[in-house]
């Protein structure tokens, strides 16, 4: 790496430290920070599916620490959370990005019983999304029964989980059966992967693909991309089936063919070649993924790949100022809503960013299994 990661990460404490205070004081979940004021989801409240990544960075700085601070605003953001099973009609398939990072950590961190109830509950909910026809459904628009996105493999962790905790196998069974339609259904020829396929929900037959959040029907949404090459790595590291890595090699090679020349990563690695529309999150969620599958597979060349993308995040987007509550710039939610994020800073974007530096200094405590 040409940046120092201990001087890197001292920043970052320092810098959430000031921030973590006025999230308190504002009472929310952090979504994105605009104006140097953090601001909450635009959508959806704090059922969106964002909402685990910020406990999840306090976390982060816990482990990274041991400064109690850190864990008092992770247990603020969780309970915020946890409240949210009770109003349940807006919660979908990314309970395990919302509770893995939050009462999932707490447990693992702590091993407070309470917050270990709260991820089978998490876990529970994932598991009555399975339709048997063969996917977990992924949202809950009455029109949308036969969807599954590509996102869902980094919920299954909370499957898997689940299983090892309480010695019962249907979790981990729904898990293997969703990975298997994915890796079926979503990956291409090329490596890269689709965002959404329509499923029929009564026989389990392929209808469509569907445009998400990419440039267009049958690109390569940045992180679509992602979540496919770290979900496929954590599937691999769950199961050992030697599929599941084999999927997140040829994701990598895809993805790591398109990194910018200075270590950025394109919304979409179709998008017109005179567009300039970076995500960031895409980029630093690759790098955890790439360092986990160096780790699983034993090629160290993901592990370059890693640290090729974390140099670039680090020399050409890091905010360090307070005109910004976070950290990492050009961060964008979708290739076509600008509503919610273009090129801005958004808190999970930070959260894998923190994630990749704490994996290569070795304080990551690994919070998605
Ligand atoms: N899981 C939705 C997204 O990546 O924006």
């Amino acid at each position: 790496m040409r940046n120092d990661l201990k001087t890197v990460s001292d920043k970052v404490i320092e810098k959430f430290s000031r921030s973590a205070k006025l999230a308190a004081d504002m009472g929310i979940l952090p979504y994105k920070s605009e104006h140097g004021q953090w601001v909450a989801s635009p959508y959806d409240g704090n059922s969106w599916w964002t909402g685990g990544f910020w406990p999840g960075l306090m976390w982060q700085l816990f482990a990274m620490t041991g400064d109690a601070s850190f864990r008092e605003e992770a247990r603020r953001a969780e309970e915020l959370l946890t409240a949210e099973f009770r109003s349940f009609q807006f919660l979908n398939h990314d309970v395990g990005f919302m509770y893995l990072l939050s009462c999932g950590a707490d447990y693992k961190l702590t091993g407070d019983l309470q917050a270990r109830t709260d991820t089978l509950h998490a876990a529970s909910l994932l598991m009555g999304r399975f339709n048997p026809a063969g996917y977990i459904r992924a949202w809950n628009h009455p029109s949308q029964a036969g969807y599954a996105i590509i996102d869902c493999m980094m919920n299954l962790s909370l499957l898997f989980w689940a299983s090892r905790e309480t010695g019962d196998p249907r979790f981990a069974h729904v898990a293997r059966i969703h990975a298997d339609t994915t890796l079926r259904e979503f990956i291409r020829e090329n490596g890269s992967c689709s965002h959404i396929i329509e499923f029929d929900p009564e026989t389990g037959k392929r209808v469509k693909e569907h445009p998400g959040q990419g440039y267009a029907l049958g690109t390569s949404w940045s992180r679509g991309q992602a979540w496919g090459l770290y979900g496929f790595t954590l599937a691999y590291a769950n199961t050992g089936d030697r599929r599941y890595l084999e999927a997140a090699c040829r994701i990598a090679d895809y993805f790591v063919a398109h990194i910018r020349e200075d270590g950025l990563t394109d919304c979409d690695f179709c998008q017109p070649k005179d567009e300039v529309r970076i995500d960031n999150i895409a980029g630093a969620c690759a790098a955890c993924g790439l360092q986990e599958l160096a780790a699983q597979s034993r090629h160290e060349e993901y592990r370059s790949a890693a640290e090729r993308l974390l140099d670039g995040l680090i020399d050409h987007c890091c905010d360090w100022t307070d005109a910004s509550c976070g950290i990492l710039t050009h961060c964008t939610a979708s290739y076509h809503d600008d509503g919610a994020g273009r090129h801005t800073n958004i808190t999970y974007g930070d959260y894998f960013f923190v994630e990749a530096i704490a994996r290569m200094l070795g304080t990551d405590p690994m919070l998605w299994q």
